[in-house]
C-alpha cells in the first residue's frame, strides 16, 4: 500500500458514505448529509486515508464540551463546543482491512485532536473493538450512555 492521511474534502463525501454503507449496519450508518455537515463544522477533525490517491478509510471528529460521549453527537444540531474530541467513525473499506489503515488514521487524528488543542480523545466501540483501541492509548471507562443502533458500547478515553 502507498497510503497516505490528509484532510477530508467536500467532494470526498460520495465515496466516505460508499465506505459508511460499506462498514456499518443501516440502524447505525450516518447519512451523507451527516458526513457533509461534519465536514464542514469540523474540517480540521475530519481525515482521510488514500491509498495511491484511492480512498480507502477515514476517521471523523468533532470537538464538544461533554467529557463522554451521547447520542447528540450523532445529530447534525450544533452542540455546546468544548476540549473533548469524540471519535465518531473509524471506517476502512472492506478490501482493505487488516493492513493497518485504521492504525496510521488512529494515529494521525490522536495528533490532529492534539494540534486542535483537545485535553482528551474519546470514542465508544462494541466490546470486540476494546482491545483494538487500547494498543492506540485509549481505557476502557464502562458500558456508554449511547444507545446508538440500539447496542451495547463502550466508553474509551485518553488523556491528550
Ligand atoms: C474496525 C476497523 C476500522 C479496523 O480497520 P483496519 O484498517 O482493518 O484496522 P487495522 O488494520 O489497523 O487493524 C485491524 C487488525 O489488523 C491487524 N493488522 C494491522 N496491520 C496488519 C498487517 N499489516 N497485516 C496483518 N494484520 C494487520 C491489526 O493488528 C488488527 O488485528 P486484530 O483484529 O487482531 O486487533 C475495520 O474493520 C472497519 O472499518 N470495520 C467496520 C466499521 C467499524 O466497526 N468501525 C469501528 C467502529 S467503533
Amino acid at each position: 500500500m502507498n497510503l497516505n492521511i490528509r484532510k477530508a474534502r467536500p467532494k470526498d463525501m460520495d465515496r466516505v458514505y460508499e465506505i459508511e454503507q460499506e462498514s456499518f449496519p443501516p440502524e447505525e450508518a450516518a447519512t451523507k448529509e451527516k458526513y457533509i455537515w461534519r465536514q464542514e463544522h469540523y474540517p480540521e477533525l475530519f481525515l482521510i486515508a488514500e491509498d495511491s490517491g484511492h480512498i480507502c478509510g477515514c476517521i471523523c471528529m468533532i470537538s464538544m464540551d461533554a467529557s463522554l460521549i451521547n447520542d447528540d453527537v450523532f445529530e447534525t444540531d450544533p452542540i455546546p463546543d468544548g476540549k473533548t474530541c469524540a471519535v465518531l467513525t473509524v471506517m476502512t473499506e472492506a478490501a482493505a482491512r487488516r493492513k493497518g489503515v485504521a492504525g496510521l488514521l488512529l494515529e494521525a487524528g490522536i495528533d490532529a485532536a492534539r494540534s486542535q488543542g483537545m485535553d482528551s480523545i474519546v470514542l465508544t466501540c462494541k466490546e470486540h473493538l476494546v482491545h483494538y483501541y487500547s494498543r492506540f492509548g485509549f481505557e476502557k471507562v464502562g458500558v456508554s450512555a449511547s444507545v446508538h443502533g440500539g447496542a451495547v458500547w463502550y466508553d474509551m478515553t485518553q488523556k491528550l
